[in-house]
């Protein structure tokens, strides 16, 4: 009998505590709830059910590669995925009047600063309003100076001679020698950084030395990047928002990360002041902290300018570069440009040079049209909207423009789209042509354009040129198409594996 007592006495306790720990969970789970105010839509349409099925990967490699082919057979060249509230369009009329006619009312928004938040804060990229105004009228005043393309041509040729072509010589096959497989995209994603920092800051990490362990701050750069683009993803806020209040998982390695992040951006502010900084210097960071006190602040602002050089530019490169290496017939004009222009075995030595390669300007913008480093960009519809295409937009609606779809529209393009034919860039003898900027909205256009736009070109267009003439580049798996990482530009994963082979004395052969 007493034992019977016992153990009913211990069921009712386990039950009890049993009871007590649901209510907690639940009561827990309604306040996160209450306070997170999870937007949760579901839809049963066929492209809400292949999103959240992912069965859309059956059939696309990539992501983009599923959006494009529903934008291309949509007639106005829009679509809603509804679980994402997010609504996409590749029309050219619609991204003109998201970045221009109605700017006003597409701003990057709350969402979108709240889940960039932790790794972006206040910087450039991620505010609207009044500090995106200071920042960027501090940045185009250092970017917009005349000699801000002699002094980024400086550097970068510096970075080429001193440490990419090294880098390149001591790895290539020639003679004998055997080559060493490389990672471009690594190789380009330090050679960026080292350009941005000493670009923007004055400060020289030295990522491209021979020696080359990843740098563990570029390391945490790519998980942040990875970690937030896929917050955007979740159909709800609710699991990221959950996971950073109990620090686990993806979560805790993003805290992880970012802190290793804000570790290199305070070295950098307390570099910059040890070496002594006035708005006389030539360095963007050099202005900011002439006129920002708070060293948080002048972080974020570092963090969002070592994202736009880094990240951006060594995608450009690697895409550009997995073309080429399919495409002798165009690697052979752009040697022979080079050859008219700066003279047969002779080095680039100035910016004005590279004005003139019009051919090679033709191929940069060609090789974005098809692979934007930025594939898509998102706003927040402030009001209730119409778009010029017809379609309606709630109050709080996310609304996508993409460059990576819209480069692949034949009514933008023609029936040629998906070719690499850098000619279609070239009117009029040659002479290199801009389109307009909202059917190529590769570096945005309106109100919020791309502040790096001709740094960008002008490292591309330096690497291209210093490194073909140098080298023939080999994929070392050519019929692999591209499959990209999640993260906020466009990255290969897998890297892009290649041998390096010297090129013969007489490069004009088609090779
Ligand atoms: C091929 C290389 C590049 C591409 C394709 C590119 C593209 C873009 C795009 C699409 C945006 C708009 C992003 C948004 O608002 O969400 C942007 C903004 C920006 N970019 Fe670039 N970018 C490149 C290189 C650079 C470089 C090298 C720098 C720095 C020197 C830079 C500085 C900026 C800044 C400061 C903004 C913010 C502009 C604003 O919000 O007003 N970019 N870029």
């Amino acid at each position: 009998m007493e034992l019977e007592a016992s153990i009913f006495v211990q069921f009712l306790h386990a039950s009890f505590c049993f009871f007590i720990f649901t209510l907690s969970t639940l009561s827990l789970f309604s306040l996160l709830l209450f306070f997170l105010k999870p937007k949760l839509i579901w839809c049963n349409c066929e492209i809400c059910t292949s999103y959240l099925t992912l069965s859309w990967s059956k059939q696309f490699d990539n992501l983009c590669d599923w959006y494009a082919h529903l934008l291309k057979n949509s007639p106005g060249k829009t679509i809603h995925i509804h679980v994402l509230r997010n609504t996409i369009t590749a029309n050219p009329e619609n991204v003109e009047y998201m970045l221009k006619t109605r700017f006003d009312n597409f701003p990057k928004g709350k969402q979108f600063s709240l889940i960039l938040g932790d790794f972006l804060g206040r910087g450039i990229f991620n505010v609207d309003g009044d500090s995106w105004k200071f920042q960027k009228k501090m940045a185009s005043l250092e970017l917009g100076k005349l000699p801000i393309k002699t002094y980024a041509f400086e550097i970068i040729n510096s970075e080429i001679n001193d440490r990419l072509i090294p880098l390149l010589q001591s790895v290539n096959i020639s003679g004998e020698k055997q080559g060493k497989v490389l990672d471009l995209q690594d190789v380009f994603k330090r050679f960026s950084f080292d350009s941005i920092c000493r670009f923007s800051f004055g400060l020289d990490p030295r990522c491209l030395e021979l020696s080359l362990p990843m740098s563990k701050f570029a390391t945490a750069f790519d998980v942040a990047s990875k970690l937030s683009a896929e917050r955007a993803m979740a159909p709800s806020p609710l699991v990221w928002k959950i996971k950073r209040s109990l620090n686990l998982g993806s979560e805790k390695k993003l805290k992880e990360a970012i802190k290793i992040i804000h570790i290199l951006a305070n070295e950098v502010i307390w570099q910059r002041k040890k070496m002594g900084f006035s708005s006389h210097n030539n360095d963007l960071l050099s202005r900011f902290m002439s006129s920002v006190d708070d060293e948080t602040y002048l972080r974020d602002i570092i963090v969002s300018f070592l994202l736009a050089g880094r990240d951006t530019v060594a995608s450009g490169l690697t895409s550009l570069f997995w073309l080429l290496a399919r495409s002798p017939k165009v690697v052979f004009f752009i040697l022979e440009e080079a050859d008219r222009v700066i003279g047969q075995n002779k080095e680039l030595k100035s910016f004005e040079q590279i004005e003139k390669l019009h051919y090679l300007q033709a191929v940069v913008f060609e090789s974005m049209r098809l692979f934007p480093p930025i594939q898509f960009d998102s706003k927040f519809c402030l009001e209730d909207d119409r778009l010029p295409d017809g379609s309606f937009l709630k109050k709080g609606t996310r609304v996508t423009y993409h460059p990576y779809a819209m480069g692949r529209m034949e009514e933008i393009w023609g029936p040629d789209c998906l070719e690499f034919k850098p000619e279609r860039w070239l009117k009029n003898n040659g002479v290199f042509t801009p389109e307009n900027p909202f059917k190529y909205p590769v570096f945005q256009a309106g109100f919020r354009v791309c502040l790096g736009k001709e740094m960008a070109l002008v490292e591309m267009k330096s690497v291209a040129i210093s490194v073909l003439r140098r080298f023939q580049v080999e994929l070392v798996a050519p019929h692999r198409t591209p499959r990209f990482s999640p993260g906020l530009t466009a990255t290969f994963s897998g890297g892009l594996p290649v041998l390096v082979r010297e090129r013969e004395a007489d490069h004009n052969q088609q090779s």
